[in-house]
């Protein structure tokens, strides 16, 4: 089991982290060209000049040298499936065929915990490959899918946010829990949340496959836990849409569903919200809940494409999610890549900095959990990514002509993969190193 040193560290690099959204404030982050990053018992101690910094570090203590290279705060994915690896990239003709033929199919071999271990394994592997430290993640309906993925975080020491999916109708017999059952989600939590690193996701796939009883239960479960998290996806697709309306004709809309059974409140983060309307957003912002949006999931299957514009005329809380395996990519890099690109198509602007901002300190304030991870504030939690400019031949000819900070994130978020990222640290200790 990986565990925080305890003795001091330091790494020199460039260091970038924020403090505010870069959308609404004009000085929203810190960045120390000669930076100097210095983590004591697996959190923060100090982040700023190495000039200024250097002679406070104890007698011994080495900066470890990654000049040349920039440090952020580790990414955080806020929405993704860890089931779904051995299926990425399964072509289907939209999001209900695609659940069909290949998702529930996949998320039946894991009722064998060996297979969910070993997936669990390899899944966690590729997101720290890529640079991510903290997700936020659906298992399956089997509660030993969530044993698994806990005991293979808990071994690196990740800060993982994971649970139970809950889903009693409109799915396979072989996925189903017994009708407005939500006991084995109650366990979860209880042997669970907060246990080390982990916190535990209240977990409703999405509204066409629990029944009134089911949600109903869930609203209750959520508020008997306030501090749990809950994920669920809405408003991904228009078939869907349609297909909610029919089952709850009698909300608002399909958001709506949601807030009438007390799922919208702190710590609920909602995947993809293509297609809500302004009452919905401003519904979002009131109740403290998030948006994960996912791009590369939304173009793959061709959903539609997320209005930042509206959102954030709104305010409401945003964040980035891969949506592995309907998302094509583990990176965040490739990932805003994509939000970039969907945001042109709807006549928006993402700057680069908005976009690691979504990917770091936005991220965790979407998950209340600013202080703790996604920024280097003194006592945060030490999960950082160190990335290269010069990881590929194209990435360093690029970089060598970047004019501002602005240019030199775009081009890491528009040509970066895994291949950008030279390592990766939670709670101080390294968990990957290319190369
Ligand atoms: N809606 C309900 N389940 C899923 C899922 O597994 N992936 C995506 N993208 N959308 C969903
Ligand atoms: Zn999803």
């Amino acid at each position: 089991m990986s565990t925080a040193p305890t003795t001091v560290q330091a790494y020199r690099a460039s260091l970038l982290h924020f403090h505010a959204d870069p959308a609404f404030t004009e000085q929203a982050y810190a960045w120390h060209q000669d930076g100097l990053l210095v983590v004591k018992g697996g959190r923060i101690e100090a982040a700023g000049d190495y000039a200024q910094l250097a002679g406070t570090l104890p007698p011994g203590v080495e900066p470890v040298d990654y000049r040349g290279k920039i440090i952020t705060p580790g990414f955080i994915d806020t929405h993704l499936h860890y089931p779904q690896t051995d299926m990425i990239a399964s072509p289907s003709p939209g999001l209900l065929p695609w659940l069909e033929t290949y998702t529930f199919p996949t998320e039946r071999r894991f009722e064998d915990p060996q297979h969910a271990r070993s997936v669990a394994e390899f899944f966690l592997d590729e997101l720290t490959r890529c640079g991510t430290t903290t997700a936020v993640v659906y298992c399956t309906v089997h509660p030993q899918s969530v044993d698994a993925f806990f005991e293979a975080s808990e071994a690196r020491n990740l800060r993982m946010v994971a649970g139970k999916v809950l889903m009693d109708r409109n799915c396979p017999d072989f996925l189903r829990d017994a009708e407005g059952q939500v006991g084995d989600s109650e366990a979860l939590i209880n042997k669970w949340h907060k246990r080390g690193r982990a916190l535990y996701a209240i977990t409703p796939r999405f509204a066409p496959t629990s029944s009134e009883a089911q949600l109903r239960l869930t609203g209750e479960l959520a508020r008997a836990y306030p501090d749990t998290f809950i994920q669920t996806h809405v408003s991904e697709n228009k078939d869907e849409c349609d297909w909610v309306r029919q089952l709850y004709p009698d909300s608002r809309s399909y958001l709506g569903v949601y807030e009438d059974f007390g799922l919208m409140r702190r710590r609920a983060l909602f995947g993809h919200c293509i297609w809500l309307d302004d009452e919905d957003f401003a519904r979002m912002a009131a109740t403290g809940s998030a948006a994960a949006i996912c791009p590369t999931s939304n173009l793959f299957l061709g959903s539609g494409l997320f209005d930042f514009e509206k959102a954030d005329g709104a305010k409401a809380l945003l964040s980035l999610g891969t949506d592995v395996g309907a998302g094509t990519s583990f990176s965040m890099l490739q990932t805003m890549n994509e939000a970039y690109k969907v945001a042109r198509l709807k006549g928006s602007y993402l700057p680069a900095l908005r976009m690691f901002y979504l990917a770091t300190l936005g991220a965790a304030r979407a998950m209340d959990l600013e202080g703790t991870i996604g920024s280097f504030a003194v006592g945060a939690e030490a999960d950082f990514v160190v990335l290269d400019p010069q990881a590929t031949p194209l990435l360093a000819r690029r970089s060598a002509h970047c004019d501002s900070l602005e240019e030199q994130l775009f081009a890491l978020a528009l040509l970066g993969d895994d291949r950008a990222i030279r390592a990766t640290y939670a709670m101080g200790a390294k968990v990957h190193e290319r190369g």
